[in-house]
């Protein structure tokens, strides 16, 4: 179907080159990857870094997420260690996002990681966001692609509805594959997950052979984005419900429910991947359906399931 939206581009050879002079002319563009839409510019480029800052509302001391192909790029900017070679090999390229000490020689513009003495760095999996990074030969800044605390974009449309013409080109990736963020571990000290993801932490613990904790209650904010609103469809969201209020919407999960006029099921079988996987998407639907708040059901807090409830948590903070 021809999409009805004049920024999104399939992702063929042509737009992909098209693509790369968006990006060498310091351009912002939308780009899929397996977890959700992200919002790319030059990682090198203070000028494309900005772009990115002021179109997502971001503020400047929260750092983004820098996208590699592989490690032959990384090398110059980050200090490896093994826990990282280790979670790399089993992992990457994947939804997991990697802390690691910055080089003093890094060229990663100081603007996207905000002034901090560590990065951020991922390697996404997406074939499309893989044969951007070849074609561009750079490394990419990208955020999700939403505005700042609000729920991320799992489809291109979804990231043409978020900055309507304030963004001139979308690559085409369909839906998401997983529909929600990597998983982020901070390697720089004991590993310790500052976000539950896609990848659980049990299967972390046992590719590193050895405990590793969840950052939660600490101090010292480790991720700016961790104590703020976040992910949220713009309406109340409360947890742990058996059944909503009347005229609310109710997003629940497994066979026992029926996707009458407010139910939303997330999985009619229970699995939790499905769910994460729709989410989101689930909450832009209600959103859209003019609901004025939203009740969830209590979800199973067991692999994936602490990524979704991370989220509901976040999007319920008042
Ligand atoms: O799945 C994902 O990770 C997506 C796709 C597009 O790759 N990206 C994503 O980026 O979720 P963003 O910017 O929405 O979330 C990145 C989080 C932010 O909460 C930020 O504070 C944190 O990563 N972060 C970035 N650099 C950091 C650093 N040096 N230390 C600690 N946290 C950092
Ligand atoms: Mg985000």
């Amino acid at each position: 179907m021809k999409n009805i939206y004049s920024n999104i581009y399939e992702a063929n050879l042509t737009n992909l080159k098209k693509a790369k002079k968006n990006i060498e002319n310091n351009n912002v563009i939308g780009m899929p990857t397996e977890t959700v839409y992200g919002l790319a510019g030059n990682a090198y480029s203070n000028k494309s870094v900005k772009k990115i800052f002021r179109l997502k509302k971001r503020p400047n001391f929260n750092p983004l997420i820098i996208h590699f192909r592989d490690l032959k790029k990384l090398k110059n900017e980050v200090i490896l260690n093994k826990d990282f070679i280790r979670l790399y090999k089993a992992f990457c390229p994947g939804p997991i996002t990697f802390i690691l000490n910055k080089k003093k020689k890094s060229k990663i513009s100081k603007m996207a990681i905000a002034g901090k003495k560590t990065i951020a760095v991922r390697f996404p999996k997406n074939k499309i966001a893989r044969s951007l990074l070849k074609i561009v030969n750079v490394p990419l800044a990208a955020p999700s692609a939403n505005i700042a605390s609000k729920l991320s974009p799992t489809s291109a449309e979804d990231v043409a509805d978020e900055f309507g013409n304030k963004i001139k080109f979308i690559l085409d990736g369909g839906k998401c594959r997983f529909g929600l963020e990597s998983t982020i571990i901070d390697l720089t000290t004991k590993p310790s997950i500052l976000r539950p993801g896609i990848i659980s932490k049990e299967k972390i613990q046992k590719a590193l052979s050895k405990k590793i904790k969840n950052r939660k209650g600490i101090k010292i904010i480790k991720s700016p984005g961790q104590l703020k609103l976040h992910y949220s469809p713009g309406i109340p969201v409360k947890m742990n419900k058996k059944y909503p209020q009347k005229n609310q919407a109710f997003i629940c999960l497994g066979k026992k429910f029926r996707n009458t006029k407010n139910y939303f099921n997330l999985s009619k079988n229970g699995s939790l991947h499905e769910a994460a996987n729709n989410l989101y998407r689930t909450m832009r639907k209600i959103k859209k359906a003019k609901y004025k708040s939203i009740a969830v059901i209590k979800i199973p807090n067991r692999g994936i399931g602490q990524a979704i409830n991370d989220r509901l948590k976040k999007a319920s903070k008042k």
